[in-house]
């Protein structure tokens, strides 16, 4: 027998309280003209908790001044914890060490640090890259830009109609060429969870490093690097509860060690003479300037938050509000879900017979369903399943069964409208 959404919503609430945390979110509780705001566009950019924005204000009202660099109160400070915070990213993802977290502005930062830092010291003519046809942009861009500069190749791991990586193929594409790996983890189109601890070994036992774009899944699900043994990973702040403008590059330490700093300026450097600089030692090499401090203390606010909640307890809920709506839209006729892998977060990506996704997205908007549609920086996943874009709902755990029935009500109003 199929959980209808009345007997999911009695289990999510004896396994965990959302009404509770719902009451920490107070955009949760906007009205847009009129109508009770239903986001579900979290894949984009999730919400922030009242205790982030607390820490936010206590931070700028009590704390601020530059790091690094002063030896007044408020600059340790200020140095204290944003090196706190640091550690808070480290126990998240179970780093070893906590200089092995670099704070960038986000994943496409960390992404093309890695790019430059390790590609163009590392990478050359007639090298190959190993990409999936799953990646963001911001995983397929450096790299061609590199491939371009450097006479190297890119080489594309497939996917099959379920938009899952074909990981035959992908071990058929090493070969005495690849040099590197760039996979995300999660798709932020399809909501795939690729087997990548799987991948890592196979590029490991070829002397391969291997980066992971997490963008889309350390929101979701527990991630320890460590037992990953990823060479790279990176995900964004404002993905997962935490500002916009921050986010993290996880290394090994010996392989930062080994590469050469993306940016220069201040506080990357140990000695500057106009004949030669020296380096500091990492994370520090690659932070150059005045980082967002207060970005950084807001993310680490952010993953205190998340852990108090248990990423596995997140991950569970959110499958169920995932289940309960894939339940549902396969069932309506007129419609077809693009990306049915058989491991999926929390992303629902669909068409509407006969609608175009902007007019679904605008017609949901009407009725306070906030969804994104379009190619979701993921034209080659749009390619390969011959659409321009898909509408997509992208579940957080602050949302409820009863934002799956709104937005499953307002597709039926989409509907309605083009019948
Ligand atoms: N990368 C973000 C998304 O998938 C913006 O929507």
């Amino acid at each position: 027998m199929t959980a209808t959404s009345a007997t999911l919503k009695t289990q999510t609430a004896s396994a965990f309280d959302v009404e509770r945390v719902r009451a920490d979110f107070p955009i949760l509780r906007l009205k847009l003209d009129g109508k009770p705001l239903v986001y579900l566009d979290n894949a984009a950019s999730s919400q922030m908790p009242q205790p982030v924005i607390d820490r936010l204000v206590r931070y700028q009202t009590t704390q601020h001044a530059n790091i690094h660099r002063g030896v007044h109160t408020l600059s340790e400070t200020a140095t204290f914890e944003y090196e706190e915070a640091r550690r808070k990213l480290q126990r998240f993802i179970n780093a070893r060490e906590e200089r092995e977290v670099i704070f960038t502005s986000g994943t496409t930062d960390a992404i093309n640090l890695v790019m430059h830092g390790y590609g163009r010291k590392f990478i050359g003519a007639g090298d190959e890259i190993v990409l999936t046809t799953l990646e963001h942009h911001s995983n397929i861009v450096p790299w061609q830009m590199l491939a371009e500069e450097r006479g190297a190749k890119i080489r594309v791991t497939p996917i099959n109609d379920a938009g899952e990586l074909i990981i035959g193929e992908y071990e058929k594409l090493f070969n005495e060429r690849t040099q590197f790996v760039g996979v995300t983890h999660v798709s932020n189109a399809l909501g795939t969870i690729n087997p990548v601890k799987r991948m890592i070994e196979f590029a490991h036992a070829r002397g391969v490093p291997v980066l992971v774009d997490g963008a889309q899944a350390a929101p979701h699900m527990k991630v320890d690097v460590q037992e990953l043994d990823c060479d790279f990973y990176a995900f964004s702040g404002h993905k997962l509860c935490g500002p916009t403008g921050i986010g993290i590059l996880y290394g090994k330490a010996a392989t930062l060690e080994r590469m050469q700093p993306f940016k220069g300026g201040g506080d990357m450097i140990l000695s500057v003479t106009f004949e030669k600089t020296t380096y500091n030692a990492i994370p520090h090499k690659f932070e150059a300037g005045t980082p967002p401090i207060a970005a950084a203390i807001g993310l680490g606010a952010a993953v205190d938050y998340l852990s108090g909640i248990g990423m596995d307890t997140i991950a569970a809920h959110e499958l169920r509000l995932l289940d309960c709506a894939t339940e549902q839209i396969s069932r309506m006729p007129g419609l077809r879900i693009i990306g049915t892998a058989g491991k999926k977060a929390a992303v629902l990506s669909f068409e509407i017979d006969g609608v175009h996704p902007h007019d679904v997205g605008t017609l949901l908007n009407q009725e306070g369903v906030a969804v994104r549609t379009g190619h979701h920086c993921a034209q080659p996943v749009m390619r390969r399943f011959k659409v321009p874009a898909t509408s997509r709902a992208s579940f957080a755990f602050y949302n409820n069964m009863a934002d799956v029935d709104a937005l499953i009500a307002g597709i039926r109003a989409v509907q309605k409208v083009f019948a």
